[in-house]
């Protein structure tokens, strides 16, 4: 295989940062160039024993670039992106500008890794939150057929960016100190708040749950209800998932199921405390789940609620979009 050339187009950020390391981790082979804002031009970093400078990105950033691994907000992302089709770059972009165009395939590989194949230079990575529930849930959609899922999440301040964590470790030792990233004071706090309110009260994200849900499982019809919740932790997202499926639920082999899901560590021994928790499934990129039982509120036992966490900036971002990269190599 002949070395790539990947950029990072804002390596400095959480996700950006997570990505050089991820492609460290699982030995890509290629030339890296690290791409942020006029603010970060200059600044080092260290990829596989070499020295690599952090450029500003620029309209010539991608020449002789193969694959740009994206990781800026919409704006920026927009700015950027046809700089980089002009050069004929592939890009794999995490945010959520490009997710639901139609000849943009959004891809958890686990799930629809075929998808890929259908792309025109964008592919696109979920939402964190997303990505962690369907990990979560794709073996017993498989088996029992989801319609509908009841959700609510528990996202960690790092989902904001690396002033979301600021904001945290800034506060934990003087609460007086304003938010940046957030409305409200996060210290000692939840905000059951994450992006913009449409006129029925749904976020932003709350949105992109049942949306990119219905494209991932290629199901229209999935219904998606979802509260989405800031709470005061650095790393990991948790998520409380009721489940309604087409088929009576066996709880029994749900349990199997789970076990041998791909991307997935079943921790579901609730008698000894054993349950996911976002300290434990921090910088790692397995969702874990437990919890798991059948509905008490439906007797038909077509309704089965769990508990997940899963490290957003790994698994939610930088590796699925690594993973994704690596399909691309293979083809
Ligand atoms: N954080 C997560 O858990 C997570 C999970 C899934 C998806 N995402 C998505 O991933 C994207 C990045 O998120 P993040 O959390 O990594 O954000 P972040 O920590 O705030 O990083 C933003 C990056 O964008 C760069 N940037 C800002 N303005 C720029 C400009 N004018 N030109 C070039 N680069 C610029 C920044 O560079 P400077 O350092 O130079 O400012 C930085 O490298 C977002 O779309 C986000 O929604 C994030």
């Amino acid at each position: 295989m002949n070395k790539k050339t990947i950029a990072i187009v804002g390596a400095t950020g959480a996700v950006g940062q997570q990505m050089k390391e991820c492609l460290e981790e699982r030995k890509i082979d290629c030339q890296l160039k690290l791409l942020a804002s006029k603010r970060s031009a200059g600044k080092k970093a260290v990829f596989q024993g070499k020295e690599i400078t952090v450029e500003e990105l620029k309209e010539s950033s991608f020449e002789g670039v193969d694959y740009a691994l994206g990781a800026t907000e919409n704006d920026i992302t927009k700015m950027w992106m046809p700089w980089a089709q002009k050069q004929n770059t592939i890009v794999i972009d995490n945010s959520s500008a490009y997710r639901l165009d139609n000849d943009v395939p959004l891809v958890i590989p686990e799930i629809n890794a075929r998808d890929i194949q259908t792309h025109k230079g964008i592919i696109a990575n979920p939402n964190c939150a997303t990505i962690i529930a369907l990990v979560a849930l794709e073996a017993l959609h498989k088996e029992f057929k989801i319609q509908r899922m009841i959700v609510s999440t528990y996202q960690a301040v790092s989902g904001a960016g690396v002033q979301g964590i600021r904001d945290l470790e800034n506060q934990v030792k003087d609460p007086s100190i304003p938010s940046q990233a957030f409305p409200y004071q996060i210290a000692y706090n939840l905000i059951p708040q994450i992006g913009d309110f449409d006129e029925n009260g749904i976020s932003k994200e709350e949105w992109k749950l049942q949306n990119e849900s219905r494209k991932i499982w290629h199901d229209p019809n999935l219904r998606v209800n979802c509260t989405c919740v800031r709470v005061p932790i650095l790393r990991s997202h948790s998520e409380s998932i009721t489940i309604e499926c087409e088929k009576e639920i066996d709880i029994i082999k749900a349990k199997e199921l789970l076990k041998n899901a791909k991307g997935v560590k079943f921790v579901d021994d609730p008698q000894n405390k054993k349950y996911p928790m976002p300290l434990d499934t921090s910088n790692q990129d397995l969702v874990y789940v437990g919890r798991v039982r059948l509905d008490p509120s439906d007797p038909t036992k077509h309704s089965l609620i769990l508990f997940c966490c899963g490290d957003q900036i790994r698994k939610g971002a930088a590796t699925n979009a690594v993973q994704i990269l690596e399909e691309c190599l293979k083809a």
